[in-house]
């Protein structure tokens, strides 16, 4: 089930664009508040419908929600509504629903370590359960973020990469890009072979992964080589959505719609659907 606070679920809730952040040349983080809504109650990894009148709208992860009023979303700039939403700027107007989905298993990994893998943009849903871990830093075990992008421009979130996250207690993060770059001395090389260099052992671990289809194609194939089963993996997927609410059947994979049994599932889940994903 849908579990957004709005009498109809299909009708977006206006709020105000507060801050923009500029991420990288394609993605900027709009922080928003609803000065006099329904808070929002977000759980981290879950979604919620951003519309800009009159282009369209877009179904977006949350990338943090700060207070009850105020959310945060990471857009890459790829099409008709990104161009626009990319173009406007604070105090600008525009309508959000949801939350949708089930969102990232927060409970059932209490205790354990975390290791989380994104590639890009796919850091956006992670970092919600990234900074909920680091917010309960006691609930959770050593934490651990392997990222990486093409270039250093396009890291997202660099502040929290290089300067607040590795200051947090039992937090390491590892970054790579694809290709050697000047003035860049970290690691260079694709996520899987990075990860698999790290080699992470799996016991008590729980890995979280997101980005794109052919980085979590390898990635899963090197925690499958290190030892990890299938309900240690966790991901989130990414596909097209129109209502968010179970009812138009633009998102399934077989009998499971993405926007309410997903977008989170682990991999034992995803192995009984079929191989869309
Ligand atoms: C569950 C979910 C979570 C998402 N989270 C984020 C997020 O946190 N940050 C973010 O930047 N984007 C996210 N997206 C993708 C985002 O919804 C699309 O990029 C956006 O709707 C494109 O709108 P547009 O009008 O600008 O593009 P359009 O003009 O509609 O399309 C432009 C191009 O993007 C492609 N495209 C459009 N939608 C998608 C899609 N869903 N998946 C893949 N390709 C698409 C089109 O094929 C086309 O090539 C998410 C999508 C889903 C379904
Ligand atoms: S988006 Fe309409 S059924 Fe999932």
């Amino acid at each position: 089930m849908h579990n957004c606070n709005c009498e109809n679920p299909l009708v977006p809730q206006i709020v105000e664009i507060v801050k923009i952040i500029d991420e990288t040349p394609d993605v900027k983080t709009f922080h928003v508040r609803n000065e006099n809504g329904v808070p929002f109650d977000v759980r981290p990894g879950q979604l919620a419908m951003v519309s800009l009148l009159p282009v369209g709208e877009g179904m977006f992860s949350v990338s943090w929600q700060e207070e009850k009023e105020h959310l945060q979303f990471a857009i890459r700039r790829v099409g008709l509504m990104t161009d626009e939403l990319h173009s406007v700027g604070v105090g600008h107007k525009i309508g959000v629903r949801g939350p949708y989905g089930n969102g990232f298993p927060v409970e059932a990994c209490q205790g354990k370590d975390m290791l989380f893998i994104a590639g890009g943009i796919g850091l956006a849903p992670l970092r919600s359960f990234i900074k909920y871990c680091l917010k309960h830093r006691s609930d959770y075990g050593k934490i651990q973020v392997l990222y990486g992008a093409r270039s250093y421009a396009d890291l997202c979130f660099k502040d929290e990469l290089f300067d607040l996250w590795p200051k947090e207690k039992d937090t390491e993060v590892f970054t790579t890009l694809d290709r050697p770059e000047e003035g860049w001395d970290g690691h260079v090389g694709l996520i899987p072979s990075y990860l698999e260099e790290l080699n992470p052992a799996p016991e008590g671990k729980v890995a979280v992964i997101c980005g794109p289809p052919i980085m979590i194609k390898f990635a899963l194939k090197s925690l499958e080589k290190m030892g990890y089963n299938d309900e240690q993996v966790i991901t989130t997927l990414e596909m097209r959505m129109k209502c968010g609410i179970g009812k138009c059947g633009r998102c399934n994979i077989g009998s499971e719609y993405i926007c309410l049994d997903g977008p989170v599932f682990n991999l034992a889940q995803l192995r009984k659907l079929p191989p869309e994903w």
